[in-house]
C-alpha cells in the first residue's frame, strides 16, 4: 500500500524586510515547517531590528544569513545556491522598497541579489502605510511585477500599526502558509470545480434550543484545503463551526439540513466534483418555535413531546442526476464497518464512501487524525492507517483522481 504523504512539499526561501509586521514572521516558518516545507530564511540589513535572526534560525533549522559579502555565510551556501534551492521564494513582510527595488531589477543587496538570481515563482505579502500602498509609484510596481508572474498575497485592509487604518497589513501567516501551499502544490486540478459540504446541522426546537451533532466539520474542511491547494475551484458549504475558512475556497455558512440540501443543489450543476463530508440531521422539529419553551407549565416529570420530520437525503437526491460527476459520501459507522458501509453505498448510489469507524477515540469526531476505509461500489475495500484528516483528504483527492480518469 502507498504510504507517502499525498501533500507536495517544497523548498521555501524566506525574504524578510525591514517593516514592522517581521515580527509575525517566526509563525510563518513554523507554520511552514508543520506543512513539512523546508524554509530557509534571509534578511535584509534592516529586517533584523524587527525580529531575532536567532528565532528564525532556530524555527527554521537552517544557518539565517542576511549579508552578501560575508565570507563565512557566502562559504556556507552561496547566494545563488539559494536562489536555486528554493522551489519558491517569500518576500515578506514585502515593503514599498523592496518591491521598486524587485520592479527595476536593482541587485544590491542578499535578498534583492536572490530575488534576481533565482528562476522560482515569487510570492509577495505587500505590508505598509496605506498611503505608501496607495502611492502611484508602488501601484505601478505592483502592477508590473504582477504582470510579470510575481504573486501577490495581501495587502490587508484593517489598523496599521502606523495608527492609520486601511490597505496596508500584511496577511496572517496562516493565509501565507496557506498560499505557499497552494502555489507549491502544483495546481494539477486548474480548472475542476469541487464541491465540499462539512460539519454538522443545526436543526432549531426554538428560539434558543436545537437538535445538532458532533460532527467538527475538521475532515470536510481538510478535504475544501487540499483541493484548493490543487488548485481547484472550491465551494464549501458548511454547519456552524469556528474553523477558519481555507485560502482560496468560497465558503456558504448554512444552518439547517433544509439549507444545505438548496446550496448543495444550488451549487451541484456547475461542479465536476462533490464530497459530502457533512454530518447532516436525518431528522429536524416538524415545527420550530418562533419563541422559547418554556418548562415552568410542565410538571416535574412530564414529558415534552417534539415531532420529528426526515431531512432530504441530499446524497442520495444529487446521485440520481450526477451525471459523469464523481461524487463521495461519508458514512459514521460504530460497528460493523464494512458491511454498514457496502449498504450505504448501494443505497445513496454514489462512486465512493469513505468509511469512519466511530468507535475509535483516535479517529472520527473532533479529532485531527482519522483512520477511514474506502469501500467502491464493486465492494472492494481499501484500508487506511490513522492519519492526519488533511493527509486523508489527500488520499481521498487521489482516488477521485482515478475515478475522473476512468469515467472520461
Ligand atoms: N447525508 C445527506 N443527507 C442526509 C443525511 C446524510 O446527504 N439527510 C450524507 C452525508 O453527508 C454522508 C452520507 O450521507 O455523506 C452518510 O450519512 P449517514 O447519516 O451516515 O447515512 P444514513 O443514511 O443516515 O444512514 P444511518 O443513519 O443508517 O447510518
Amino acid at each position: 500500500m502507498n504510504t507517502q504523504p499525498s501533500a507536495r512539499l517544497g523548498n521555501v526561501l524566506l525574504a524578510v524586510a525591514g517593516g514592522i509586521a517581521a515580527y509575525k514572521i517566526p509563525e510563518l516558518v513554523r507554520l511552514l515547517r508543520r506543512a513539512g516545507h523546508s524554509v530557509r530564511c534571509v534578511l535584509t540589513e534592516a529586517a533584523g531590528e524587527f525580529v531575532s535572526p536567532l528565532v528564525l534560525q532556530t524555527l527554521s533549522g537552517a544557518p539565517v544569513r542576511s549579508s552578501l559579502f560575508d565570507a563565512g555565510e557566502e562559504g556556507e551556501i552561496s547566494h545563488i545556491e539559494l536562489a536555486d534551492w528554493a522551489d519558491l521564494v517569500v518576500v515578506a513582510p514585502a515593503t514599498a522598497d523592496r518591491m521598486a527595488k524587485l520592479a527595476q531589477g536593482l541587485a544590491d543587496d542578499l535578498v534583492s541579489t536572490v530575488l534576481l538570481a533565482t528562476r522560482a515563482p515569487v510570492l509577495l505579502a505587500p505590508a505598509m502605510n496605506v498611503n505608501m500602498w496607495s502611492h502611484p509609484a508602488t501601484r505601478a510596481n505592483a502592477e508590473l511585477l504582477r504582470e510579470r508572474g510575481v504573486h501577490f498575497e495581501g495587502p490587508e485592509a484593517g489598523e496599521l500599526a502606523c495608527g492609520w487604518e486601511g490597505e496596508g497589513r500584511m496577511s496572517e501567516p496562516v493565509t501565507l502558509a496557506g498560499r505557499v501551499t497552494l502555489l507549491l502544490g502544483g495546481e494539477t486540478w486548474k480548472g475542476v470545480r469541487v464541491l465540499v459540504s462539512a460539519g454538522g446541522t443545526r436543526e432549531p426546537i426554538d428560539a434558543v434550543r436545537s437538535i445538532t451533532n458532533r460532527s467538527s466539520g475538521k475532515m470536510g474542511f481538510a478535504v475544501a484545503e487540499e483541493a484548493a491547494r490543487r488548485g481547484a475551484e472550491v465551494v464549501l458549504v458548511a454547519g456552524p463551526c469556528p474553523l477558519p475558512t481555507p485560502p482560496g475556497v468560497r465558503r456558504i455558512d448554512i444552518e439547517t439540513a433544509l439549507e444545505m440540501a438548496a446550496a448543495v443543489e444550488q451549487e451541484f450543476e456547475a461542479s465536476q466534483v462533490v464530497v459530502m463530508a457533512a454530518a447532516v440531521a436525518d431528522f429536524r422539529p416538524a415545527e420550530a418555535s418562533a419563541l422559547k419553551i418554556k418548562k415552568e407549565d410542565l410538571a416535574p416529570g412530564a414529558g415534552l413531546q417534539i415531532e420529528l420530520v426526515a431531512t432530504p437525503d441530499i446524497l442520495k437526491g444529487i446521485c440520481g442526476h450526477k451525471g459523469d460527476r464523481v461524487v463521495v459520501g461519508f458514512a459514521a459507522e460504530s460497528h460493523d464497518v464494512v458491511e454498514a458501509a457496502r449498504r450505504k453505498l448501494a443505497r445513496k448510489g454514489c462512486d465512493l464512501l469513505v468509511a469512519n469507524d466511530i468507535s475509535r477515540t483516535d479517529a472520527g469526531f473532533d479529532t485531527d487524525t482519522n483512520a477511514v476505509m474506502f469501500v467502491s461500489p464493486g465492494g472492494e475495500v481499501e484500508e487506511l492507517p490513522l492519519l492526519p484528516k488533511i493527509e486523508v483528504a489527500g488520499r481521498i483527492l487521489d482516488r477521485v483522481e482515478k475515478l475522473r480518469k476512468g469515467t472520461r
